[in-house]
């Protein structure tokens, strides 16, 4: 059974029953005719809104895109910022663990100490992305 319990320093502060409800809502919107397997993601935003999304697949199956990939693209058009916490679920409200290229998408728009609610319970970004590779080689070169 997962730990869903905040503690000081693992997402205590956050409203993760919000954050759930926000990410089923996101699911609802999903276009998964091909895998009938809506996902729905949702997370906190540094200045307190929240962002979601869903999967949008395409008959080219490859051009899906995640629920992160719509969500991302809501925190930008929302006002950017970055993200403090984060939940994914599908259509039962079952958690989802983001897939790799999600937690890629993720770790760019991350604040420091972002965390994620996983089947594993609270995790942080360095826990579900290790030695990710970011900016900092690209701004090496510039
Ligand atoms: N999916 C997501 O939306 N997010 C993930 O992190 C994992 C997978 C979607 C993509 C596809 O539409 C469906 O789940 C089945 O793979």
């Amino acid at each position: 059974m997962a730990d869903r319990r905040g503690g000081a320093d693992d997402g205590g502060a956050i409203d993760w029953e919000s954050l759930a409800a926000a990410a089923h809502a996101a699911m609802l919107h999903a276009y998964a005719p091909y895998s009938r397997f809506p996902v729905g993601a949702a997370a906190l935003t540094e200045d307190g809104r929240i962002v979601s999304g869903a999967n949008v697949e395409n008959a080219s199956y490859g051009l899906t895109l995640c629920a992160e990939c719509t969500m991302v693209g809501q925190l930008q058009m929302t006002g950017g910022g970055r993200l403090t916490a984060f939940y994914c679920v599908d259509s039962t409200g079952a958690l989802l663990m983001p897939c790799g290229r999600c937690r890629q998408l993720l770790y760019e728009f991350r604040a420091p100490g972002m965390v994620l609610m996983t089947t594993a319970g609270i995790r942080t970004m360095h826990d579900v992305l290790p030695d990710a590779f970011g900016p900092q080689p690209l701004e090496e070169l510039s």
